[in-house]
């Protein structure tokens, strides 16, 4: 029983003494809870499908540091490789023996691609990647679509998702207009757009960087058909296409949403899972585009902790637990059975569970079809969600704490959590 026993005292002193230290007391925004109302708690331990608050709350968690917990909290592969490796040394800033075994595994998921270099966060991937498309086309132009967010590098910055869109914001102070003049923001999975913006900027365009399943304003499943254009525009253009696959990738399989939706990018942009719960990013493609980086070419990257041994080790112990297949088997019937739960819940009157594979999206909302692009995303269902916060943590469970994020399930899930969840969000 998981049911929160009561006291969150020692987290608000916590919060307390932050607050005087750190703006807002977070290391990044969303986590203030200032949607949800309240104060942020702080877990002490993780176990499984389990998060363990300093007051000694149990929660099941559903957000599961925003996507790379695949396997669960704590997993004991994961971090028994981890220890191993930080008892031989934490750092070199040199090559290391754990990077090509993460670069040849994540490769065999991509085939299209046959280089990765790596990097520390999904953010840096997305501006490696786009320095690397204007590099090798020779032109500026970045095109991107409003509602997906591809970390915080300025550029990037225009109507980006679920972070930007809790505070209320549409981009950041800070950012001057000649950082995001350009990028060209697009409408989600709309043709006339992109075909407008091709037939009237082609020749400008270095890039097209989308999340192929956006899952960074709410779950914004777009059609085949709009990622193929995406592809034959850009060939066509002689732009690239970068696919961010900063959440999607290993989610569904092992592999990227490249291969669900039948559409091969350029480069594709890695973090989250890629990391086991440790900082890692990569950026893929082909040896041609890919040899420009320094010091091959001179497109510069670099990173003191770059390819970090330590957190290279919690990212191999994942991919190699993924690739026995299980995980995703167990992940494939959680979500089916998720569906088959709610037929027959009290949620069912309430809200939808929009989901792909183990990301599920609760969208109070049972009127409109689910929305396909950020602007269609009802507001009502946003306050639903946020003004529920607080009562689903009393229930012991713990999911993003903003309506504009998905849930992830884990390995660690069962079908009790996926039980209390529905009654949870009920
Ligand atoms: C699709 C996507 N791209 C990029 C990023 C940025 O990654 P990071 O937070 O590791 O910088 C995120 C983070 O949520 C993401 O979801």
């Amino acid at each position: 029983m998981t049911t929160r026993a009561g006291s969150t005292a020692k987290s608000e002193a916590l919060y307390a003494r932050a607050v005087n230290l750190i703006p807002a007391g977070v290391s990044s925004p969303v986590r203030a809870f200032r949607k949800v109302g309240g104060r942020p708690i702080y877990f002490s331990k993780g176990e499984g499908a389990y998060a363990i608050d300093e007051d000694g709350n149990r929660y099941v968690d559903f957000c599961m540091a925003w996507g790379p917990l695949i396997l669960g909290h704590a997993h004991p592969a994961v971090v028994e490789a981890v220890m191993k490796t930080a008892r031989d040394g934490l750092a070199f800033g040199t090559v290391h023996k754990n990077e090509p075994r993460l670069a040849e595994l994540i490769l065999e998921g991509f085939p299209y691609a046959d280089r990765a270099r790596f990097v520390v966060s999904g953010t840096e991937a997305v501006m490696t990647a786009v320095r690397l498309a204007r590099a090798d086309t020779g032109r500026s132009l970045l095109v991107k679509f409003a509602g997906c967010y591809h970390g915080h590098g300025d550029a990037l910055l225009a109507k980006a998702g679920s972070g930007v869109v809790t505070q209320g914001l549409s981009g950041s102070e800070g950012v001057p207009p000649s950082a995001v003049k350009d990028t060209l923001v697009l409408p989600l999975g709309n043709l006339d757009a992109l075909e407008q913006a091709f037939r009237e900027h082609g020749k400008d365009i270095a890039a097209v960087i989308t999340e192929p399943l956006p899952a960074n304003n709410g779950l914004l499943k777009q059609s085949d058909a709009f990622l193929k254009a995406l592809r034959a525009q850009t060939s066509k253009a002689g732009a690239l296409l970068i696919f961010d696959e900063v959440i999607n990738g290993f989610r569904f399989g092992y592999h990227g949403y490249a291969k669900l939706c039948g559409v091969e990018p350029d480069l594709t942009t890695l973090g989250k899972i890629i990391g086991g719960g440790m900082p890692v990013g990569a950026v893929l493609g082909k040896a041609r585009v890919m040899e420009q980086l320094a010091p091959l070419g001179s497109v510069y990257q670099a990173g003191t902790m770059a390819g970090n041994p330590v957190a290279l080790a919690a990212g191999i112990a994942t991919l190699e637990e993924l690739k026995k297949g299980e995980v995703y088997r167990h992940l494939e019937q959680l979500g089916r059975s998720l569906d088959a739960k709610l037929q027959t819940h009290a949620l069912r009157e309430k809200a939808r569970l929009l989901r792909v594979g183990s990301v599920v999206w609760p969208y109070f909302n049972l009127d409109a079809a689910p929305p396909l692009e950020a602007d269609d995303i009802r507001s009502a269902a946003v306050e639903q969600y946020h003004g529920s916060y607080r009562r689903w943590l009393e229930r012991g469970v713990y999911l993003p704490p903003s309506a504009y994020e998905v849930s992830f399930l884990s390995a660690a899930h069962t079908e009790a959590h996926l039980t209390q969840f529905l009654d949870a969000l009920a």
